[in-house]
């Protein structure tokens, strides 16, 4: 009975130190077999890391490219415009009038820097079929004289909006 019981103790610990030697040799957490591990994963994530930084500076450097293209167009930064503009003009003529976005030409041309008189004189031809103009002759058919008026008065404004939001 003692005997059997020994030899079960032995073989137990045999077991453990056999289990021992083969972590051991795997290199795992207790012998700090791992460091060299996580130091190289570090690495790798500071490898990756500095790729991202030069793809963000990449990024940047093509944000400024456009914009310097996008003021070069003519696009004079961004100020305030009525809900009235931006749902019914932006789309064609540009948030600012200048008459592209992102660099590209819109649809519709340049309109700051002309004033709210010649503005105004233009979107009355549209209307009147003098000016021909299928978009804007259409667009305009359901404004009456005082919205034209308005229209023009706050797109004659725009240079003195772009000046303000500049400073
Ligand atoms: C669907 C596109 C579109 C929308 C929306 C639009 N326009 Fe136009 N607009 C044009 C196009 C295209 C022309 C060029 C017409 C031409 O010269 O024959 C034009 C020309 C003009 C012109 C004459 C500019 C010039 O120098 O010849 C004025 C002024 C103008 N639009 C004002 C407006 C106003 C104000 C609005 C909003 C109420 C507006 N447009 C909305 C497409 C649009």
């Amino acid at each position: 009975m003692l005997n059997l019981k020994n030899s079960m103790v032995a073989v137990l610990m045999l077991i453990i130190v056999a289990t021992a030697g083969w972590v051991a040799s795997k290199g795992g957490a207790y012998n700090g077999g791992q460091h060299g591990k996580v130091i190289a994963d570090i690495g790798d994530r500071g490898a990756a890391q500095s790729t991202q930084t030069k793809e963000k500076d990449d990024r940047q450097k093509e944000d400024d490219k456009l914009k310097a293209l996008r003021d070069k167009a003519g696009n004079a930064g961004a100020f305030e415009v009525s809900q009235a503009y931006k749902s019914k003009c932006a789309s064609c003529h540009g948030v600012n009038g200048s008459g592209f976005q992102n660099g590209k030409p819109m649809m519709g041309p340049k309109l700051i820097g002309q004033s709210a008189d010649d503005i105004f004189q233009q979107l009355v031809d549209f209307k009147a079929g003098r000016k021909e103009n299928i978009v804007m002759k259409g667009l305009l058919l359901h404004l009456d004289e005082k919205a034209l008026r308005e229209f023009a008065d706050e797109i004659g404004d725009f240079p003195a909006r772009a000046a303000a939001a500049k400073k």
